[in-house]
This record gives C-alpha cells, structure tokens and sequence, in this order.
C-alpha cells in the first residue's frame, strides 16, 4: 500500500459504517488554550462538551496537527528517532454520543488485522488502570472487549494487553476540556516479533503507538475536578506516518528486517531525493545512539529527517494562516524554521534552500489539503523573506557562538544566551542544540534571568503615573458600562472613589458611558457635573479591577464619594473615535480580501484623528494594492452595512468570526459583525453603520518587524480634513502655475523640461567660460626647469568643472 491508499482506505472503511468523511479543521485552532489544532478532536470539543449538536452523530477524518510547544511537544525529538514530527496526519473516526468502546475497538482491530492485515501477534492493547490519585476507574469494559479478541485470535489477552496510568492512558487535549480513559494499539516492530510486550511505551522504536482510541467520558475543569458528561463519545486518532511508515519499511508485513523508520514511506522520499540532489550527501538512515556525540553521517540522516519535518510544518502552518513571527505560535513557527535552517547548514545547503523543500510539501499533501495548493505563492514568500532575515545575521552569529564556546568552560552562560537570541535570533533551544553538540551545557535559568529584566525593562519604559494608578487597588468592585450606544452617553451615577496621585485625580464612579482605553481604541474624554459644578474629564483607563478611572483636568479639591455626578460624553469625539474603529475593522477585512487570508491583526491604535493598523504580511504592499484595499473600504461605506454587536459565548460565536492570538477570551465574548461580511470579537465602540464613517484614506504603509506591516489611516472628518488640505495645496499650485487642475502634470513635467534644458545651457557655457580661464593660464605660464607652471586661484562650481 502506498500512503495515499493507507489513507483513503482509513477513509473508506468508515464511510463504509456511517461515518461521514468530514474535511480537516485549520491549523489555527478555535481554543484559545492552544498553540495549534494538536489532536483530531479540537475541532469536536463542542460536540462533546453537548455546547453544539453535529450534523451526524459519525465521522471520520485525516486532521492536520502541530505537537510543538505547548502541552504536547514533539520538536526537540524530531529528527533524532524515526517516529517523531512536529507535523502529522491524525486519521480519526468519531462517535459523538452514538458508538461505544466495544465498536470502537472491534473496527479498529477489523481495520488493521482485517483490511490492512497487520500481524495479529504483534499487536498490544494498552487499558487505563489508574495509579492512586489518578481519575476516574480501571477501564473495565475496554478490558473486557480486547480481552474477547486476543481469545478468539489465539492470543493470550494477559501478554497482549498491558496496563497504563494517567500519564500514558488518559487523553486530555490540555489541561482542561472533554477528556477520558484511552486505550491504545501498539505493534512489535521487532525483527523476530517476541518481545511478549516488554517494550510497550518504552520509548522504543521497535514497539510504537499506532492507534489511540480515546473515550470521552468527562471535562476536566481548570479546578482538577472531572466532571461527567452528559453523553459518553468516541475519539480515536491514528498516527498516519506511521502507519504508512511501517508498511513501507516492512513491504507490506513480509519483512522486519529493516529498521522501522516513519520516514520509509512515499510521504517523505520526495524530500529526500531533493534534498540529495541539493546537498549532494545521502540519507543513510542511521539513528543517533546518544545526543551528545553524533558521527557525521548521523548528523546528515538526522538534517535529512529534520528538514522535512520541518517543511511540512512551515508550509501547513503558513497556508493556514499561522506566520513566524515574535510571540506565540508565530514565534514556535519561527524557531522551527531557524533550526530547519542550521541543519540545512550540517548540509552545506546554500542559503535561501529552504523555500525549495515547499515544493515536495505540495507534491505529497496539495492533493489532500487543497489550501496548500491555494497558498503555495505566499508559503514560499514568507519562507523566502524569514530565511533571508535570519541568513543575515546567522553567520556573524555563528562565529560569536564560536568563540562563547571555546571561551565558556564547560557551560555557555546565560548572559551569552541571551545575546544569542537578542541580537542573532537565535532561539535558546538552537543554542542548546549547538552547546549539546560540543558536550556543553547552557545555564538556562541565567538565560531566564535575562529574558526577565529585559521585560522589566520594557515594564519600566512603558510606564507612567498612569499605569501605576491603574495597577492600584484591590479586589474592588467593577465599573458598570453603560455606553456601548452613543445615545446613552449621558447617565447619572454616584461617585465611589477618588484618587489623587502625582499631582493628577481620578474619580471612579459605580456605572459610567465613558469607555476606557483598551484593545488599541484610546479612552473617552467629557464633563461631570457634581454638586452643579462642572469639571472636563480628559482621559478615562482601566485598573486591574475593570474600574474605569476618569482623570480629571484640574484638582479634585474638595470632592467627596458618595456624591451624585452627572456624567456627559463628549459626543463629537466618541463619534470620531468609532468611526476610526469600524473603519479598522473594513480595513482589516479588506487586508485579507486584497492580500490573503495569512493577514492577522498584530495590534492597532484607535484615536479620534487617526488609526493605526499593524498586521502580519511579508512584505511592503504595492501602491495597487493600497489603492484596490481603500476603495474596498469606501465601497462598502457607500453601501451603508449595519453595524451589530452582542455578546455570547466564546464556544457559540459565528464560525467566521475572527478570534485573535494573544488575547485572553474570556467564555463571553463580544461580537462585532459588520453587514455579516466582517465578524470580530472586539470589546469597543461602533459606528451604527459603515454610513458614519463617511469616508477613509491611507496614509502611510510601513514595516515594523520582519513580517508584520503597518497601515495609517484617517476617518470621517480626519479624512475630509485631509482631502481638503490636499485640494488647498492642489489649489495653491493651480494658481502659481496659472493652470487647470487636470493641466497640472502637463505643466511640471514642461517645466521640468525646461529646467532640464536651462541647466545644460548653463553648464555649457560655465565649461565655457572654465576654457577662457585655462587659455588665459596657459597663457601666463612660465618655464621652471622642463616644466611649464601655472599658479592662480579660480573659483569653480564644480569638481568637474575644475
Ligand atoms: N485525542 C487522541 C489523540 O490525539 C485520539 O485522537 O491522541
């Protein structure tokens, strides 16, 4: 069997029991807990959690998953054994509340043994027997079931099933959600096939987990506590490489000879002979003994295996939408191509290699996943423009490694680590790499101490006597908003606090319209009106316990809580300041209408006079394209959408809709939909409808970080302001040259012409009157020796001229 026939018969023989075959979920996944979709299931949770109801109580699927960083992390093992990836293929069949255990493991032990014709006695079931303090019961029921099939196979049930606790044989995606007691089916890779299950979650590559059949019984809350759910479900997920690894390696069970190794299979040959061809080296497929001391071949199968790996994963996570970057799963992306890169230097591979191993990515997966073959043009830009970033500072920081190695000791210190990463890029774990290679260890807490005081530091640069008002106060209660509508912007309330700090007051108040700065959009300015005296508030923020703080222009003098304030927004700048936030939302849709769906929001500032819109692309945008992006924005303002906003629960919102890395989602969120086209979790203000916006013009476009761009724009009166102080200039201009708008171009370039032509006049004649000046030298020359010398002082406009 090949890969693709491994997979599509997965896929079959479920569609074949009711299952409807369902395509992957993206890589960037739903929950907020996670880094990447790391398990079939994720895109399932609601299912189990009975938050949803699905469409069909079966399914089956391949996943595309990421196990790195986070709760499951594979990468510091990839490449150095034949089973590990940081990108697989999870196939899965799924029950939701419909099928149990005793289906759930007679198909898999038809599918394998049946269909693919696995060696019956080489397989191993493992069954949850929990350990003291472990959840939940010993596994009864699933123990019964294998025990009924080893019996009828002529399997002794006490060798061919092996016992596990928590930490092997209950599954939980992190570390809280749907969960359950698994049981799974391990093969004996051994040569001879004896190994009586000695070897089953060893660790060992002779014996390794294929199938993982979870039984989702509970949901894990973040207390410790598992509570049962309403309907008991069926997750099971099969490693896809390797399965196709193994019937690769042993021809389909008839030799088991060979090493096992997931890399035998058509899935990864495509890489291999690219990268032979490249490198001119083989893939040997050897197998380090140790870490710490590789032999050169070693070095080179383990570059191999890396390299595709890695490939996979940069090409599936960017194709999704998931870009290398600084923080987050963008900065994990970013680490696993800068260590793709320093094997690729173990191959003497040239700089920029790396983009060209996108090409097997889209050979083995573009059939399967269509989005990789969508977004092939924009993985090998992005890839092209981190590798060229990183090249340029990689050799100077190889060098500088060199030498804290030699002159480290033994341990290479933190402090050096740091400058690694700070200035080179280097990633801790690619020092690591690098240090472990020459039997050198890094002082990783020095290293944490580092990264400690320079958030410290960037603490310390940030704040002000704001912030430090805003951090005051303890478990207070919170302000109650009432001013998402622009209608309710004038509301009583009472005065609960009153601080005064540095020099400055702020008054707290139990409910107010007033919005404090957060998410980019800057705080609402207005009056209150206490006790009939009248004070402006000039800025409003937020302390640790949601108390919107009101600063006050001017001294609280004798104010006292428990008055009764009147409270007036400003009504002209709010209205501003929301058009320049609806007006970044269209342009954040537009973004990725004109650019690709990869754009994400990195951050944004909203103020009553301007925007500001960074976000992740690769590149500067062509003036086209900032044009084609701001008549989107005008053309759906023209259109007049109405705006909507509401807030739900973070598992329920709209499946369009825009979630953003980095943000802690709390389990109701906001949703703010634009005429159903543009849909955002966003805690701001709003204009009712695009109308309001009136009108939004571009700026400026800049870079601020390798792969994050910038937008500046201008709203509704902002940008009428800017078109008419253009028209005045244009007007100025007009008049200066005595011409029509429309003649203007006409009129520079012939002046430019003119000018052109006056310049080359005068040069002649200035080169002119310079060989009036050297006759007249020559001239007055007088002899010295053989030699004729002229002396004199002349002034020239020139270097040329003289
Ligand atoms: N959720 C289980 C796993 O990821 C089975 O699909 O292993």
């Amino acid at each position: 069997m090949t890969s693709a026939e491994v997979r599509q018969s997965f896929l079959d023989f479920f569609a074949a029991r009711e299952h409807r075959v369902v395509p992957s979920a993206p890589l960037m996944p739903d929950s907020p807990n996670l880094l990447f979709t790391n398990a079939g299931m994720n895109q399932f949770v609601p299912y189990f959690l009975g938050e949803r109801q699905p469409r069909d109580r079966r399914a089956a699927d391949t996943q595309k998953c990421i196990r790195a960083g986070g709760k499951h992390n594979d990468l510091e093992d990839v490449g150095f054994d034949s089973y590990h990836h940081t990108f697989f293929e999870m196939l899965g069949n799924w029950s939701f509340g419909d099928y149990f255990k005793e289906e759930a493991i007679a198909w898999a032990w038809e599918l394998l043994t049946e269909v693919w014709k696995f060696p019956k006695e080489r397989l191993y079931a493992t069954v949850y027997h929990p350990d003291d303090g472990d959840p939940a019961e010993f596994d009864a029921e699933a123990h019964a079931c294998w025990k009924a099939i080893f019996e009828k196979a002529g399997l002794d049930p006490a060798v061919h099933i092996v016992n596990g606790n928590r930490k092997d044989n209950f599954w939980m995606m992190g570390d809280t959600g749907p969960c359950g007691p698994c049981s799974e089916v391990h093969i004996d890779l051994t040569e001879k096939g004896d190994s009586g299950g000695a070897l089953v979650n060893k660790d060992s590559p002779h014996c390794i987990e294929i199938w993982n059949l979870v039984f989702i019984q509970f949901n894990a809350g973040a207390d410790g506590s598992f509570l049962p759910l309403a309907a008991k479900h069926v997750d099971t997920g099969m490693g896809f490489e390797r399965v196709a690894g193994i019937v690769a390696t042993t021809r389909n069970f008839t030799d088991f000879s060979r090493p096992p190794s997931n890399y035998n299979s058509d899935l990864f040959s495509p890489f291999f002979s690219h990268l032979e061809k490249l490198s001119g080296k083989r893939h040997t497929g050897t197998l380090p003994a140790s870490r710490e001391k590789l032999s050169d071949q070693e070095w080179i199968d383990c570059a191999f295996r890396v390299l595709a790996d890695h490939a996979r994963t940069l090409t599936c996570a960017i194709a999704d939408g998931i870009l290398p970057g600084n923080e987050g799963r963008n900065y994990v992306l970013r680490r696993i191509l800068r260590r793709a890169v320093l094997f690729g230097r173990r191959l003497e591979l040239e700089p920029g290699f790396f983009e060209s191993l996108v090409g097997p990515v889209v050979e083995t997966l573009g059939p399967v996943f269509p989005e990789i073959l969508e977004q092939e043009e924009v993985v090998r830009r992005v890839i092209r423009s981190e590798e060229e970033t990183f090249g340029r500072t990689l050799d100077r920081g190889m060098q500088l490694f060199e030498k804290m190695a030699e002159e480290s000791g033994g341990s290479i210190s933190g402090k050096d680590a740091f400058t690694l990463y700070d200035t080179f890029g280097f990633p801790p774990d690619l020092t690591q790499l690098l240090a472990r290679e020459k039997g050198l260890t890094v002082d990783e807490a020095g290293f944490e101490t580092e990264m400690e005081a320079q958030r410290e530091r960037a603490r310390a640069a940030r704040k002000s006597s704001v912030i430090s008002v805003r951090e005051g106060g303890d478990d207070l209660e919170a302000s109650q908003f009432t001013g998402y509508e622009i209608n309710a912007g004038e509301t009583d309330a009472e005065l609960v606090d009153l601080i005064s700090e540095a020099g400055e007051s702020w008054l707290v108040f139990d409910r107010t319209p007033f919005y404090a700065e957060m998410g980019g959009q800057i705080g609402d300015r207005g009056t209150v009106e206490i006790d009939g005296r009248e004070w402006r508030i000039v800025n409003t923020v937020k302390d640790r316990n949601d108390r919107h703080l009101h600063k006050l222009d001017g001294n609280a003098g004798d104010l006292r809580t428990g008055s009764r304030a009147r409270l007036r927004l400003d009504r002209p700048f709010r209205l501003r300041v929301q058009r320049h936030h609806t007006a970044t939302h269209l342009l954040h849709h537009a973004l990725r209408e004109v650019l690709g769906n990869h754009v994400r929001q990195a951050g944004s500032l909203v103020t009553d006079d301007r925007l500001r819109f960074d976000f992740s692309h690769f590149e500067g945008i062509s003036e086209s394209d900032l044009e084609r992006i701001e008549e989107w924005v005008n053309a759906r303002i023209l259109e007049n959408a109405g705006v909507r906003w509401y807030e739900t629960e973070f598992d329920k919102k709209p499946d369009t809709c825009l979630a953003f890395f980095g943000e802690k989602y709390g389990s109701v969120v906001r949703v703010v939909d634009i005429g159903g086209y543009s849909v955002e979790l966003c805690g701001g203000t709003h204009a009712s409808a695009t109308g309001e916006i009136g009108l939004v013009k571009i700026v400026h476009e800049s870079a601020i970080a390798a792969g994050t761009r910038r937008i500046e724009a201008v709203a509704g009166e902002a940008a009428v302001g800017l078109v008419n102080e253009q028209f005045s200039r244009l007007r100025t201009l007009t008049h200066k040259l005595s011409c029509q708008p429309a003649e203007l171009e006409q009129r520079m370039e012939t002046l430019l012409e003119q000018k052109a032509e006056l310049e080359k006049t005068l040069r002649q004649l200035r080169q002119k009157e310079s060989g009036n000046v050297a006759d007249d030298l020559a001239k007055n020359a007088v002899s010295h020796g053989n030699l004729r010398l002229a002396a004199a002082v002349v002034e020239v406009e020139n270097p040329q001229a003289l």
